[in-house]
C-alpha cells in the first residue's frame, strides 16, 4: 500500500516508516520539523515539508499522493505543556487532525490510523487498563486525542472512513538506526541515558510515596518496533471493521526499576534527587492489551525491561546529540 505518514520526521514515526518500508509499502512523509528530524526520516520514503495547520499544503499533499491510508502521529504531545497552554491543544492538535481528516474524505483515502494515548484514561485505578476502561482524559493533550477519536466514529459513521486507534502507553527503545530525540526530553528512559552519558547531572523522582511496590510511579514501556508491527497488523484488518486497541508491555516497571534497569545496561551509577509529586501523574499506568493479541496475534517481542533499555542505549552511544540536522 501507499502509506501517508504523518509526523513521520519525530520519533515513532519514523520508525514505523522504516518498518513500513520494510514490508514493502511505499511511504509518504509529510512532517513540519517542528520536533522532528530530517535525518530520521529514511531515504527510501518520498519526503514533503508541510504544516497540518496549513490547509492547502496537507490537501495538496493527499490529492498528489492519493494513499491508501494514512498513520496520523503528527501531534504535540507533552501532557505539561497542555495544562499551561490548552488551546495548542484543544484548538490546534484537534483542527490540524480534522484537516488531515477532511483531505481524506475528500480525496477519498479509505483508512486512517490515529496515534492515541493512554493519557485518554486520566488517573486509572484499575491494575491493567483495557479498552472498555471509562475514558476521562487527564489533561487537555488526552482530551485533543479523545476528540478526533470521536471524530474518527462520525467520519466512519457518515462518510465511511476506516479507521483504527492505537493508545500507546509509554514508547521506549530505539530500532538500530533510530531513536528518541526530544527538545525538550521528557521521558523517562532518554533522560536516565542522558543522565548515564554526563550530558545531565542526574534524575529527579517525582515522588517515593505513591502507593506502589516501591513508592514510585509505575509505567509501561512498549518497545517503538513493537508499536510500529501494531500498525502493520492494524493495517492490514482495517477493511473488515474500525479497531481501538491499548497498546502496552503488560507488565509495568516502576521509575526506580528503570534507574536500576539503566545502571545495570550502562555500567554507570546514576545520581537521584527526590522530588515533590507531580500535578496529575497517576500511581500506576499499564495496559491490557488483549483485544489486540486475540484480535491480530499481536505480541510484544521486547518485554524485557533492560533489552528496551539496551536498545535505546546502543542508539544513545551511536547519536550521542541525537541527530545532527
Ligand atoms: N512517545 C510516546 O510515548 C507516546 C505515547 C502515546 C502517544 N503518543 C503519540 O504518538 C505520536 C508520535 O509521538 P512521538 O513521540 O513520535 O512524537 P514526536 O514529537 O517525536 O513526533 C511528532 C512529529 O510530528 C511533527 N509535527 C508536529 N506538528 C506538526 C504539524 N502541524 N504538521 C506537520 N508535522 C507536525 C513533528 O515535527 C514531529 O516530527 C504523537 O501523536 C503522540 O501524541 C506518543
Amino acid at each position: 500500500m501507499k502509506i501517508l505518514v504523518t509526523g513521520g520526521a519525530g520519533y515513532i514515526g519514523s520508525i514505523a516508516t522504516e518498518v513500513l518500508l520494510g514490508k514493502g509499502h511505499e511511504v509518504v512523509v509529510f512532517d513540519n520539523l517542528s520536533q522532528g528530524h530530517r535525518a530520521a526520516v529514511p531515504n527510501e520514503a518520498h519526503w514533503v515539508q508541510g504544516d497540518l495547520a496549513a490547509v492547502d499544503e496537507i490537501r495538496a499533499t493527499v490529492r498528489e499522493q492519493r494513499p491508501d491510508a494514512v498513520m496520523h502521529f503528527a501531534a504535540r504531545s507533552l501532557v505539561g505543556q497542555s495544562m499551561d497552554a490548552p488551546f495548542l491543544y484543544l484548538r490546534d492538535n484537534v483542527t490540524q487532525g480534522l484537516n488531515l481528516m477532511e483531505a481524506c474524505i475528500e480525496f477519498g483515502v479509505p483508512r486512517f490510523i490515529l496515534s492515541s494515548t493512554a493519557n485518554l484514561f486520566g488517573a486509572p485505578e484499575a491494575l491493567l487498563i483495557d479498552e472498555q476502561y471509562p475514558v476521562a482524559p487527564g489533561s487537555p493533550y488526552g482530551e485533543s486525542k479523545w476528540m478526533l477519536e470521536r471524530a474518527l466514529h462520525w467520519l466512519s459513521e457518515t462518510k465511511g472512513l476506516r479507521y483504527a486507534c492505537l493508545r500507546y502507553f509509554n514508547a521506549a527503545g530505539a530500532s538500530e538506526s533510530r531513536g528518541e530525540h526530544h527538545s525538550p526530553e521528557t521521558h523517562l528512559i532518554p533522560l536516565v541515558l542522558q543522565a548515564a552519558s554526563g550530558q545531565r547531572e542526574g534524575i529527579t523522582v517525582f515522588g517515593n510515596d505513591y502507593p506502589t511496590p516501591d513508592g514510585t510511579c509505575v509505567r509501561d514501556y512498549v518497545h517503538v518496533l513493537d508499536l510500529a508491527e501494531a500498525h502493520a497488523l492494524a493495517l492490514d484488518v482495517l477493511d473488515a471493521g474500525n479497531c481501538t486497541y491499548n497498546l502496552g508491555n503488560g507488565e509495568g516497571f516502576s521509575v526506580r526499576e528503570v534507574i536500576n534497569a539503566a545502571q545495570r545496561v550502562t555500567g554507570v551509577e546514576i545520581p537521584t534527587v527526590l522530588g515533590p509529586r507531580r500535578a496529575g501523574d497517576p500511581a500506576r499506568l499499564v495496559a491490557s492489551s488483549q483485544r489486540i493479541r486475540d484480535d491480530l496475534g499481536w505480541k510484544p517481542v521486547y518485554t524485557d525491561l533492560d533489552e528496551i533499555i539496551s536498545s535505546a542505549w546502543r542508539w544513545h552511544q551511536q547519536h550521542p546529540n541525537g541527530y545532527v540536522d
